[in-house]
């Protein structure tokens, strides 16, 4: 079946399968960025915005993003940019696999949350895991993100 969709800000029609996952489409169509871990909707490394609410691409049907707005990590080049500096400073920036995930994750928390402290940051990201653990760091990293930020 055939879907539309924006990506990134541009507009693509896609042919999908019925039952395929949205991360499956995304990388067969090139998305790279856009990781699978778990494949379960538990580490967060798939996360992408949809109409620009974070959710787990590899839980999400891709015939539900027909006629929406997808974001990956490609859609937000500034933001990455500048957390990823944020993270190289903190000394968070290891392999860097839950990267682009953890990014689309941070941009919908500071577009959601007004100011949040350290408890409320890793509230929001508890879903975000992070294999190499280096948490401490990585919080550091996006409370120096939000602050750069306003
Ligand atoms: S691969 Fe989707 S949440 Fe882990
Ligand atoms: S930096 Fe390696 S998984 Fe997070």
């Amino acid at each position: 079946m055939n879907i539309s969709l924006e990506l990134n800000g541009r507009s693509a029609t896609w042919d999908v399968e019925p039952g395929e996952a949205l991360l499956d489409a995304l990388r067969r169509h090139g998305v790279l960025s856009v990781k699978r871990g778990c494949d379960t909707a538990s580490c967060g490394t798939c996360t992408v915005l949809l109409d620009g609410v974070p959710v787990p691409s590899c839980a999400v049907p891709a015939p539900r993003a027909d006629g929406r707005a997808v974001t990956t990590v490609e859609g937000l080049p500034d933001e990455a940019a500048r957390l990823g500096a944020c993270l190289a400073a903190e000394g968070a920036d290891q392999c860097g696999f839950c990267a682009p995930g953890l990014v689309v994750a941070v941009v919908a928390m500071s577009r959601e949350l007004e100011d949040p402290d350290e408890a409320a940051i890793n509230h929001y990201l508890a879903g975000n895991l992070c294999r190499c653990g280096g948490y401490v760091s990585q919080t550091r990293a996006i409370r120096r993100y939000l602050q750069e930020a306003r």
